[in-house]
């Protein structure tokens, strides 16, 4: 389905540990966990995975560094079939994210960015081949990286995707006219200072984003509410499906990738919004962040 679409990811790779907890400690105190283990993640890595498992062909364009974490994740990305030839091998250390995981599945993650911070902009910029038909980049990296790439990729004409994720108040204004601007409830609050909570709060969050990013569409990621898009004139909810919520890490980051490759294929944000919520409520049903993100028959055997 996917197949004939050559996607590059300019974004993070981490190596995640995480640890589950019924309740997760409050300042000072000290809890037992259930579970632990190491996952191969990162916003960059996960949506790189996720695009791969759609059956689309995928560059990776990012940085770690040659500790063992960051030859474990290279190997990784090249054994999920991921061209890794964009991957930068000179950064100080590669990438870590602490997840903690409480028993409703909910997470908090504290990411040291390390070589993520050190992408070269304008190595990333030539990395983009001219046969690329989608850019999927998110904002754990460098902002320079970010802007470069997606300013670049905007006036080649390829469909950028904007995933805002970590929640930080990036410069917009300086990465124009992207294809879609996609972020969660607080990177939403981050970027506009509205909490999408309710109709009218979306309504402006996403007017706010439009007017400052000039992107052809926003798409909220409302968690368990599924998604909103705006296109410059007409707000549209589009609900979530059911989910046995274990784990809602990656959640977003496969949504976005879903969503950016139903895109490319249709042209209809709609119909990929909804397609997005599809893989979000897959992923959220399983543990670990790139190693829950679903394949197409899944999704077609789901709902
Ligand atoms: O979006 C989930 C990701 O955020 C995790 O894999 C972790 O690495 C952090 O970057």
């Amino acid at each position: 389905m996917y197949k004939n679409i050559k996607a590059a990811v300019v974004g993070s790779i981490n190596m995640d540990i995480i640890l589950s907890a019924q309740k997760l400690p409050e300042v000072g105190e000290n809890v037992l966990g259930t579970t632990y283990g190491y996952s191969h993640g990162g916003k960059g890595a996960n949506q790189a995975t996720a695009l791969v498992r759609l059956g689309a062909n995928v560059k990776m364009i990012g940085k770690v560094a040659t500790d063992d974490n960051g030859k474990a994740l290279v190997e990784n990305l090249k054994s999920n079939g991921i061209d890794a030839s964009g991957v930068a091998t000179d950064g100080s250390a590669t990438g870590l994210a602490a997840i903690l995981i409480d028993g409703e599945g909910r997470n908090r993650i504290i990411v040291y960015e390390g070589a993520n911070a050190e992408i070269v902009p304008q190595t990333a910029v030539d990395s983009i081949s001219d046969d690329i038909s989608l850019l999927l980049v998110q904002f754990e990296t460098n902002e320079e990286a970010v802007i470069s790439t997606v300013n670049y990729a905007v006036q080649k004409g390829i469909t950028v995707v904007v995933d805002c994720g970590p929640a930080k108040n990036f410069a917009l204004e300086k990465m124009q006219g992207a294809t879609i601007l996609s972020p969660n409830e607080s990177e939403t609050k981050a970027l506009t200072g509205v909490l999408p909570e309710d109709e009218n709060s979306i309504l402006e969050a996403s007017k706010i984003l439009f007017e400052r990013s000039k992107a052809k569409y926003i798409v909220l990621k409302l968690g368990e509410r599924g998604c909103s898009v705006w296109d410059g004139e007409k707000l549209t909810l589009l609900p979530a499906y059911k989910s046995n919520v274990v784990d809602t890490t990656a959640a977003g980051d496969c949504f976005t990738a879903a969503m950016a490759l139903e895109y490319v294929r249709t042209g209809d944000v709609y119909s990929s919004c909804n397609l997005g919520n599809k893989a979000g409520a897959i992923a959220v049903s399983r543990i670990g962040a790139a190693e829950s993100m679903p394949n197409v028959e899944e999704i077609r055997l789901f709902a």
